[in-house]
C-alpha cells in the first residue's frame, strides 16, 4: 500500500541563546519560576535581520541532504509558520527559490503551533492522491518578533527555530509492517480564538501585534484535547499505547507533555523532550525534536512515532508514523 514516508529531517536553531537568568534581568521573573512551571531553561533567538525564511532554508537544506535526494525531485513544499517574512507572498515561495526548487508547488499553512501536523497532513494527502511524489514540509518561526518583552506571562515561554522533513510516496515494508504515515487526525474549535492570539494583523490594525495568551485556559484544553486526538490517531492506525516507541509532542510546557504521556499510558522515557533548551518554537518544535531523537539514535528504522500538537484557534492534531 502507498504511504508517505519521512525519509529525512533537518533542523536549525539560531546561534544566540537567551537563558532564564538573562530574562530575569529585564522582566520580573526567575529561573526557578520558569523551570518549575514549564521546564524551560533557555531559548534561541534569531539575530537582527535573520528572518523566518533564513531559518527555514537552513533546516530545509539539511532535511534534503539527510533524505539523500536532489532538490529537483521535490514537487511540493509546504511551510508552516505564523511569523512569515511578509504578509505575502508565502514565505514558502522565497524558500523554494533559495533552495533552487524550480518545479512543483509551494505555499504556507497557518495553524500556529499545530502547523507542522497540518502541513504533514496536507502533504500526506498530496502524496497519497498522486498529485506529488516528494514533499518538503517545514515548520519555521521567529516568535521573538511578536513577543511583548515586558509581559512576563508570555515572553519567557517561546523561542525561534526551524525544522523540516522530506516525505516520499513509497511502498515500503519492513519485517512485515508498512512504513510511513499510518494515520493523521486534525480538529479545530474557533470559539477559543481569543485564548491565544496576536493582537495585530493586516486587516484589523495594520500592525504585526503581540502574542496574548490566557495560559490556564490553553493549558486545560491542551491536556484534554491532545490526549484525545493522540488516542484517535492510534486507534485509526490500529495501534495501542504499548505499540508506541516514541512520543514526540509539541514542546510548549513539560508539565503539559508529562500530563499527556500519563493519560496515554506512555512512560516518560519514551517521550522526546527539547522544551528545556528550545522553549516553545511553535510549528518548529516537533521537527526540531524529531531531528534530535534521530541524530542521537533513539528513533530508528521501524520505530512507531506518535506526534501531537495544539495551537491558537484552537487547532490541534496528531499523527502516527512507522519510521
Ligand atoms: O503552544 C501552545 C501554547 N501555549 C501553551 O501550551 C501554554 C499553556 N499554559 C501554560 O503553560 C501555563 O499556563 C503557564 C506556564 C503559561 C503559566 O503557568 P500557570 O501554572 O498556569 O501559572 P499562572 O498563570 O496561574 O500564574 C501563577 C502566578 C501568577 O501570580 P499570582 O497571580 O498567583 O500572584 C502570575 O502572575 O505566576 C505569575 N507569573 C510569573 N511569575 C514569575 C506568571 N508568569 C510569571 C513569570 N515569572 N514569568
Amino acid at each position: 500500500m502507498l504511504r508517505s514516508r519521512i525519509i529525512g529531517c533537518g533542523a536549525y536553531l539560531p546561534e544566540k541563546v537567551l537563558t532564564n537568568d538573562d530574562l530575569a534581568k529585564t522582566v520580573d521573573t526567575s529561573n526557578d519560576w520558569i523551570v518549575g512551571r514549564t521546564g524551560i531553561t533557555q531559548r534561541h533567538i534569531a539575530a537582527d535581520g535573520q528572518l523566518t525564511s533564513d531559518l527555514a532554508l537552513a533546516a530545509a537544506e539539511r532535511a534534503v541532504s539527510a533524505a539523500g535526494i536532489s532538490v529537483d525531485e521535490l514537487d511540493l513544499l509546504i511551510l508552516a509558520t505564523s511569523t512569515p517574512d511578509n504578509t505575502f507572498p508565502a514565505t514558502a515561495a522565497k524558500v523554494q527559490a533559495r533552495l533552487g526548487m524550480h518545479q512543483g508547488a509551494a505555499f504556507d499553512v497557518q495553524a500556529v503551533c499545530a502547523g507542522f501536523i497540518c502541513a504533514l497532513s496536507v502533504a500526506d494527502k498530496f502524496l497519497l492522491s498522486g498529485q506529488a511524489k516528494k514533499a518538503l514540509i517545514i515548520g519555521a518561526e521567529t516568535y521573538s518578533r511578536i513577543l511583548d518583552w515586558n509581559d512576563r506571562t508570555t515572553c519567557v515561554l517561546f523561542g525561534d527555530g526551524a525544522g523540516a522533513a522530506v516525505l516520499s510516496a513509497e511502498n515500503s515494508v519492513e519485517n512485515g509492517a508498512e512504513r510511513g504515515i499510518l494515520a493523521v487526525k486534525l480538529h479545530s474549535d474557533g470559539r477559543h480564538y481569543d485564548a491565544l492570539y496576536v493582537d495585530g494583523g493586516v486587516s484589523s490594525s495594520q500592525t504585526s501585534g503581540h502574542l496574548r495568551m490566557q495560559g490556564k485556559e490553553v493549558y486545560r484544553h491542551a491536556v484534554v484535547n491532545l490526549a484525545a486526538v493522540a488516542g484517535e490517531a492510534m486507534e485509526a492506525a490500529g495501534l495501542a499505547p504499548s505499540d508506541i516507541d516514541w512520543l514526540v509532542p509539541h514542546q510548549a510546557n513539560l508539565r503539559i507533555m508529562n500530563a499527556i504521556a500519563r493519560r496515554l499510558d506512555l512512560p516518560p522515557e519514551k517521550m522526546v523532550v527539547t522544551v528545556d533548551r528550545h522553549a516553545n518554537t511553535s510549528s518548529a518544535s516537533i521537527p526540531l525534536a524529531l531531528v534530535e531523537a534521530i541524530e542521537d539514535g533513539r528513533i530508528k528504522s521501524g520505530d512507531v512515532v506518535l506526534m501531537e500538537a495544539i495551537g491558537g484557534g484552537f487547532v490541534w492534531g496528531s499523527a502516527v508514523a512507522r519510521w
